[in-house]
């Protein structure tokens, strides 16, 4: 499933997670690649433990906890701290998968990447190209959102950056271990959900047929989910 979330940052916490961007230094983006993707990629990156990219990521963890809908999609039960990328133009990334554990450096956590997410920082007006382009069993899908939206996409994917041919493109990237490990199972439970919410918005949350459905959803999760 691929799941396009609006408004992760926004306002004065958009402006000023990339004021500290801009004053960041940046490095060799293939400093956190494994072999294969260290084949294909050519962009800059932020240092993991840099204050910027650590300041900037803890802004963005605090906003996803904030987010019902990243919340509802991905049933997070680790989130990589966020990492951040820039494309200047002739930048690009060529097709790849990540990989399926990721560890921070110099720490005990790891997580296996079930989701994989980029959240846009750059306006789209302010550069051409640069497009996340995701191939999954339904075919591709070429993806550029406004700064602070973010997208959601199966961490087993093939996907690619095309080059970027005006401007710069900003991103922060990240994965997700989901409670829920298979993406089938998890999109069922994300369209219960909604659904549920569909419904409980005319007919009230202590209608009859709700409680039974959302008991199902719990009843579902309970089922699947691994905390
Ligand atoms: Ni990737």
């Amino acid at each position: 499933m691929m799941l396009a979330i609006p408004g992760v940052l926004q306002g004065s916490t958009l402006d000023h997670v990339r004021a500290l961007l801009r004053d960041a230094e940046w490095i060799d983006g293939n400093a956190t690649s494994g072999h294969q993707s260290a084949l294909a990629k050519k962009n800059r990156q932020l240092p993991e433990d840099s204050p910027a990219a650590r300041e900037a990521g803890n802004i963005i963890l605090d906003a996803l906890g904030a987010t019902p809908l990243f919340i509802a999609g991905a049933l997070p039960l680790k989130v990589f701290p966020p990492l951040f990328n820039s494309y200047g133009e002739g930048d690009g990334f060529g097709t790849h998968v990540d990989n399926a554990i990721r560890i921070k450096r110099g720490s005990d956590f790891r997580i296996r990447s079930d989701l994989s997410a980029t959240l846009f920082l750059t306006d789209p007006a302010d550069y051409d190209g640069g497009e996340l382009v995701v191939q999954d069993t339904l075919g591709t899908h070429a993806v550029k959102l406004a700064a602070g939206d973010m997208i959601l996409y199966p961490a087993s994917s093939l996907h690619h950056v095309t080059p970027v041919t005006r401007g710069e493109r900003v991103c922060s990237f990240f994965w997700i271990q989901s409670m829920v490990r298979d993406d089938g199972a998890r999109q069922q439970l994300f369209e219960l959900d909604s659904a549920i919410q569909t419904i409980a918005a005319d007919r009230g949350q202590d209608d009859a047929a709700i409680i039974r459905l959302t008991g199902v959803y719990h009843n579902l999760l309970r089922r699947w989910a691994d905390a």
